[in-house]
This record gives structure tokens, sequence and C-alpha cells, in this order.
């Protein structure tokens, strides 16, 4: 691999969602756009100014019958437990608890306490008239070593999360895998391991065995891309390497993981529909010259083909395989008949949409933005509406749901108990609203999850960064719903933005 392409690598590691540094001080490797004219020929939206609020008086949008209004969390990021009922240890369990690793070093030991107060949740949930929630399940509760018989007090909780969703009129949409990876497996190899992927197959039908019956919508694996760059390239979340050839090894083994678990639903004869969970970013050249052009061409490569083509058409990407080389560990790695594992059929297509990226003609990247709390995120709605259409235009009229979009905003609980948090009432405004405008061309989007529906453990940020739609006092582990969760209510009661 060329010094060129693994400092592009680098670079799109800094950029990709949930990317920080360490100290979670400005990324290094990412230049800030000097100004609109460096950025000449960026589209859409070449000319305007950053984004101002939409005016709140105007005309309603009515979203389709039935839409699936939703928020999303993930297991180790909200239910803390982390010693309880068998639970076993996960790859995010050691990086949290290595010295330097987090921000004011903070776990998830604790989190926002979901597993014990995940009634108060549900009823949460209830009153702001949500029709789906999306989780994930742990896989070290339901198999604390990684593989064997079931933990069946793992079992049980999550049978209880989603029996009480049930009860409360709320569809469950369970995602198998968010990041945390048994120690045990991670000490066998992690997902450099071919085995690992099999290990995954069979937690996967374990957990079909058990919840298949009363779970309509499955997600595989969340954000393949982050594990693979945050995880193994840039080294800022768990097992925290630096490795670019590991790293795309790392994507092939989590592309078949994702195509055995299709599998075994079906061989399961389940009933409930399942389909991948990726982070896409829209990517367009940060100039009109052809380079540009070209260099974005790979980025898109690497940041969305690589994922989106494998698991819809049945192919890597060309560019993107002649980019890291015959000899690297990825192709080396792709035998006979894993594409048509990793392209099994499936029914929903989950697209998490934060930030677009614009790439340079040397293949570096500017801002274009203002971004949020998070250095790595622009806020650029119409990305959205790119994102959303391409998906269609590109691989057909498969059911799209969003599974997350949102940001962290510096949300303060006033003394009179309110959190006015109304850079997020604005962000998903706009946000939704460029989704209607998908919808309205015929992009079949199904449902909108808000990311989060809790503050919760964001990773390398700890519990600085603030993304839930409800605010959670830490010290006391108060619920409190901000200003966005009674917009959200509303949206939900009016099926409209
Ligand atoms: C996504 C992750 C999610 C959360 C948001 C902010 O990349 O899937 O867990 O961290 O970013």
């Amino acid at each position: 691999m060329s010094m060129l392409t693994r400092r592009h690598l680098l670079r799109r590691a800094a950029l990709s969602a949930t990317a920080v540094t360490p100290a979670g001080a400005a990324l290094g490797a990412v230049t800030t756009a000097a100004g609109a004219t460096a950025l000449a020929g960026c589209q859409p939206g070449e000319d305007a100014e950053p984004t101002e609020p939409a005016a709140s008086s105007a005309a309603r949008l009515q979203f389709p019958v039935n839409f699936g209004w939703g928020a999303a969390t993930s297991a180790y990021q909200i239910e803390g437990a982390a010693k309880e009922d068998g639970r076993g240890e996960s790859v995010w369990d050691t990086f949290s608890h290595t010295p330097g690793r987090i921000r004011n070093g903070d776990t998830g030991d604790v989190a926002a306490d979901h597993y014990h107060r995940y009634a108060e949740d549900l009823d949460l949930m209830r009153d702001l008239g949500l029709r789906s929630y999306r989780f994930s399940i742990s896989w070290p509760r339901i198999q604390p070593d990684g593989t064997g018989a079931a933990n069946q007090r793992g079992i049980d909780f999550y049978r209880r999360l989603v029996d009480g969703l049930h009860e409360r009129g709320i569809s469950p949409m369970a995602t198998l895998f968010h990041w945390d990876l048994p120690q045990t497996l991670q000490d066998a190899g992690g997902w450099e391991s071919r085995d690992v992927a099999y290990r995954f197959a069979d937690y996967a039908a374990t957990v079909f065995e058990a919840l298949g019956d009363r779970v309509p919508v499955w997600l595989t694996i969340n954000e393949p891309k982050t594990v693979v760059q945050n995880g193994y390239l840039f080294g800022h979340h768990a097992p925290g390497r630096q490795d670019p050839d590991a790293a795309y090894l790392v994507a092939h083994h989590l592309q078949l993981a994702h195509g055995l678990a299709v599998q075994a639903l079906r061989a399961e004869g389940g009933t409930g529909r399942i389909g991948p969970a990726f982070n896409l970013h829209p990517c367009y050249p940060a100039d009109d010259s052809p380079a540009a052009a070209e260099a974005t061409r790979l980025y898109d490569g690497y940041e969305n083909r690589l994922y989106l083509d494998s698991a819809l058409k049945g192919s890597y990407p060309e560019d993107v395989l002649a980019d890291l080389g015959p000899t690297s560990r990825m192709v080396r790695g792709i035998r006979d008949g894993d594409l048509e594992i990793i392209s099994s059929p499936v029914d929903v297509l989950a697209v998490q949409y934060y930030t677009p990226i614009y790439v340079t003609a040397n293949g570096g990247t500017v801002r274009r933005w203002p971004t949020s709390e998070a250095s790595w995120q622009q806020i650029y709605p119409d990305g959205m509406y790119d994102i959303l259409t391409r998906v269609t235009r590109d691989y057909g009229p498969i059911p799209l749901t969003v599974t997350e979009n949102g940001l962290p905003t510096p949300d303060v609980l006033a003394a009179d108990g309110t959190v006015e948090d109304t850079g997020r009432v604005t962000f998903l405004r706009d946000h939704l609203a460029a989704a209607h405008r998908a919808v309205t061309d015929g992009v079949p989007l199904e449902s909108f999850h808000v990311w989060s529906l809790l503050d919760n453990f964001e990773w390398a940020e700890g519990y600085d960064q603030r993304w839930g739609l409800i605010y959670i006092d830490y010290p006391t582990q108060r619920r409190v719903l901000k200003r966005s969760a009674h917009w959200y209510r509303q949206v939900i009661a009016d099926n409209a933005v």
C-alpha cells in the first residue's frame, strides 16, 4: 500500500462518524475550509450560506400513513449493569478501562442504568408516542464467552424489553451487533479471524431462536465502517488498532458475518425482516477539477460502495480493490462463495446519516459547513436527501429506514427543570424535511429513528457529548424530557414536521 493511500485512509478515518482524537481535540488531519471560494464547485448548494433554521410558519410536511417514528440506542451505551446476570466482558469494557482511551476516564459500567430502569424508559417511549424503538442486543449478555449455550438471564432481559415494547404498541427493531464483541473472541483474533464471522452466525441463530417470534425487524451489524476505520485504522475505538491492512480484512469479515446472519434467520424460518445498518457519507468534490472528481469517486468507494455493493450487488468495487492491491490481506482473504453469502437477499436497508465529506484533488478533505459539538460532523441537511435518493437510484427500491440521525448539543438542566435544546429541534426538523423531500421523490423510506432516545456513553467522548431527546442527570439517573422530546412528540402526533 502506497504512503499516499495510507495517508488518505487515515484522513478518511478522521472524518468518520464518532472518530475523535484521544484527547478530543480538533482533528489535525482535517483541513478547515478557508472559505466558500476555496470550495467553489461543491455540489449541491454550492453557493448557499450555512443552513438557517427553516421558518416555523412554513407549511407542514405530512409523512406517509403509518410512518415509523422512532428513536435509537445501543446496549453498551445505555445499559450499565456490566457485571450482572452472567454478562461477559466485551472489547468495550476492556477499552474503556484502559487509561487514556476515553475522555475523563469514563466507562459504560453504569451508563444510563437502563438495564435496571428499562420499564421507566419504556413508559417514556410510550409517552412520546414512539412507534418504533431500535436497540441492540449485547452479545456478551447472551454468550458471555462468545460461543456456546445461551445465558438465560441475558435472554430474559431482552424478552422483558421486547414484551414491554409490544405492550405499549411500539415495534421493536433489534441490532445484533453494536460493537460489543466478547473479549474472549477478541483474544482469539477478533474480526481479523474469519472464524469470528461464523461465531457471529451462531450467536445470531441463538437470538433468533429466543426472540424471533417477537422482533419484526433485525439489523445485523451496526456501521461496519466505523469498526474498520475507528477500531482498526485510527485506533480511537476498541480494539484500538492502527493497521490499514488488518482494517480491510476486518471489513470483509464483518460483511461475511452479516451475510451469514441473514442466512441464519432464513434457516430458522424466521418471519422477521432483516438487513444491514450502514453509516453512509455523501461525498462531494471540493472543487471542479477532474482530479477532485476522481479522488471523490475513490473516497466514495471506501466510504459507501465497499459496503453497499458487496451486500446489495454481490461484488466489491473494483476501484477500491485495485487501490488496496492484490497483496492486501483483504483481497487475499476473499474466498470463492463469500460474495454470494454477503449478498444474501435482505428485506430492508438501514441508513445512518450524520455528515457529508468534501474531497480535494489530492484526496484530502475540507470542511464546508459548521460542525456540531462533534468535530467530525458538518451540519448539512441536504446530505440526507442526497444519500437517500442515491441509494434508491443505485440499488433499486429496497425499503429504507433511517436508523440514526442527530447531533450533540450543550444541554443544561435549568433550575426550573427544563432543557432547552433548540439546536436539536432545528437540526431534526431540517433533516426530516430533507427526508420528506426524498419520500416525495419516490424513496421508499418507512421509518426514521433519532439518535438517540437517551443521553448516553458516546464511545471515546464518554459522557461529555449529549445526544439524547431525554436528558440523563447522571448522579441521580433522573430522566428529563428535553424541549426536542416535546417537539418530537408533537411531530409524531401530527405525522408531520
Ligand atoms: C454512530 C454510532 C452510535 C453513536 C452515534 C453518535 O456512529 O452508531 O452508536 O455513537 O454515531
